[in-house]
């Protein structure tokens, strides 16, 4: 008797939030991916109908939001990814761009040593050797069940069949329609006055697909696909040569983990800031009792805010490609440091960044990039952000082989202090140097509750990145919200410089901001995007799943 009541007490306070937790986004019982695109979604989730584990459905996912997501889903790119096996193994794997050999640490600097506007993002120099083949290879290789032609059969037919595209595709295809003119001419594929319904279909994609299929990794890196891009890249101004494409290899890195309360946070390590910034501002939240201030409360926002200032205030100075730079990892991850850190903040007033000058920021778009989330029926989780940088990257389309080229070499610190296309400054630690990786947010991330699987998280959005995937495990963890409705909840973000709290447009009430406004907050008052666009699967206590897909996007959840 007293041990049913033991257990009754016992099963009322572990399992009561998740109880209370009734899912509003598609539930499965079994396997579910969640992408930027429905077909990607339904492409990832045929592969594990097949039989396929969560990996196969990793390259077939990744390799169709290239066809069906040109805006970021690339082979003109690279990404993260973070898996957590059905046993509780974990990995990750960095297949980020790499600065070409002939790149030079002053290379978008002019003579006066001032940064040269538009070199970084809208030259031929800003594209940085491509990684998203070598990576959906690498995990083929390690982790995959299916034969690759399997995997790759419903991608090509895809890009024969075409994509039909979506009114939010329409409005960005129009948005940067001069950019690609001015980047390949009026006769590019991606110049063409598509409008919403229309069907784009990719013959030069699906030739460059069928090729990678029969040749391997190789094709992309020393085989035809290479010498013809080298050839493309180089009438463009670009400096990526064979050497370049023969050398790049993805590299398996351990992911960075850290507890969170009773959760432990699987996420990406550098050169991703993602896992440390996560971890950082985790930590510095950590001691503060966030659902009983409320979720987007005035005093949540304020603990948040204040941890998120101090985390990429770290990340300018101290973070950098691993391969290049010693990051003092234990260092900025110590429970003293961080509780040091935040012991100069205060309720009753912000605490300011103005002694440093603050960046500019071009806060026009958040969408870039993409992120997706896979859960197999066997237990598999994987979480993969992949990206060519801005929308559409550098605009540079090779129409021989069908895909757009990243801008990614804006990712590292041009010069000390002076902001990226997001408004991160960074330092010598991020600085250019041949073959070293830039520094990226994006943040992949898995969360184990009570050494289960608890969620797969991430999202796109530059510099947002980070926060919006803080702010999904916190609305479901701290506040109690079913995956969907995190997903959906406003989002606000903070990143040390410039000294602006960003809120989604028209999402928090007057009240909260003009309160912020008393304290010294700085608010951003300019037109502000969305922040992120997350893809996200939890786990509910019945074992089924929930899919948060992002009504920001055309995103998608799909499952069986
Ligand atoms: N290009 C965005 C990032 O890697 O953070």
């Amino acid at each position: 008797m007293k041990k049913i009541t033991l257990l009754f007490i016992f099963i009322s306070v572990f399992g009561f939030s998740q109880q209370t937790m009734k899912p509003t986004g598609l539930v499965t019982s079994k396997a579910m991916v969640v992408s930027a695109r429905a077909e990607a979604s339904k492409i990832g989730v045929e592969i594990m109908k097949k039989g396929g584990n969560a990996f196969d459905a990793m390259v077939a996912t990744e390799l169709a939001l290239a066809v069906a997501y040109p805006y970021a889903g690339n082979i003109g790119g690279g990404g993260f990814m973070v898996y957590r096996k059905a046993n509780g193994e974990v990995g990750g794997l960095d297949y980020r761009e790499k600065a070409p050999i002939a790149a030079t640490k002053d290379m978008f600097l002019d003579k006066d040593k001032n940064v040269i506007k538009g070199k970084s993002t809208e030259t031929a120099l800003a594209i940085g050797v491509p990684g998203t083949i070598a990576g959906v290879f690498a995990v083929h290789k390690k982790l995959g069940s299916l034969p690759m032609s399997e995997i790759l059969k419903p991608v090509i037919a895809l890009a024969e069949r075409g994509v039909i595209v979506t009114q939010k595709q329409q409005k960005q295809l129009e948005a940067y329609h001069d950019a690609i003119v001015k980047a390949n001419g009026p006769n590019t594929l991606m110049a063409g006055q598509f409008k919403e319904n229309d069907t784009i279909k990719y013959p030069a994609l699906s030739k460059t697909l069928k090729r990678i299929l029969k040749n391997g990794k190789n094709e992309f890196y020393k085989g035809e696909t290479a010498k013809i891009l080298v050839d493309y890249l180089q009438k463009k101004g670009g400096i990526i040569t064979l050497k370049d494409l023969a050398g790049y290899e993805a590299k398996w890195r351990k992911p960075l983990q850290f507890n969170y309360k009773e959760l432990k946070i699987i996420s990406m390590s550098p050169p991703s800031s993602g896992g440390i910034c996560l971890a950082q501002i985790m930590k510095m939240i950590a001691p503060y009792n966030l659902s009983k201030m409320g979720h987007n409360s005035e005093q949540s926002i304020q603990v948040i805010v204040e941890a998120e200032r101090r985390a990429y205030a770290d990340r300018s100075q101290f973070l950098g490609d691993p391969d290049f730079v010693k990051i003092p990892i234990n260092g900025l991850l110590s429970d003293s440091y961080l509780k040091e850190r935040m012991s100069n903040f205060s309720f009753d007033k912000a605490s300011l960044s103005s002694e440093i000058k603050e960046g500019k920021v071009n806060y026009n778009e958040s969408t870039e990039t993409t992120h997706y989330s896979i859960v197999d029926q066997f237990g598999n989780a994987v979480a993969a952000t992949t990206t060519i940088n801005d929308g559409f990257g550098s605009k540079y389309y090779c129409d021989e082989l069908g895909f757009f080229l990243n801008n990614e070499m804006d990712d590292f610190s041009a010069k000390p202090g002076s902001p990226n296309m997001f408004g991160l400054v960074g330092n010598e630690a991020n600085s250019i140097a041949p073959q070293k990786r830039m520094l990226s947010s994006m943040t992949p991330t898995i969360v184990e509750r009570n050494g289960k699987l608890f969620m797969v998280v991430g999202s796109p959005g530059g510099s947002t990145i980070i926060t919006s995937v803080l702010q999904a495990i916190l609305n479901v963890y701290e506040y109690n919200l079913s995956m969907q409705e995190a997903v959906n909840a406003p989002r606000f973000h903070h990143q040390w410089l410039p000294d602006l709290v960003t809120f989604e447009p028209n999402t928090f009430d007057n009240h909260t901001i003009d309160t912020l406004k008393a304290k010294g907050y700085l608010i951003n008052e300019k037109t502000t995007p969305v922040i992120g666009k997350l893809d996200c699967i939890l786990v509910l206590p019945n074992n089924n799943l929930e899919g948060g897909a992002d009504f920001r996007g055309d995103d998608k959840a799909d499952g069986f």
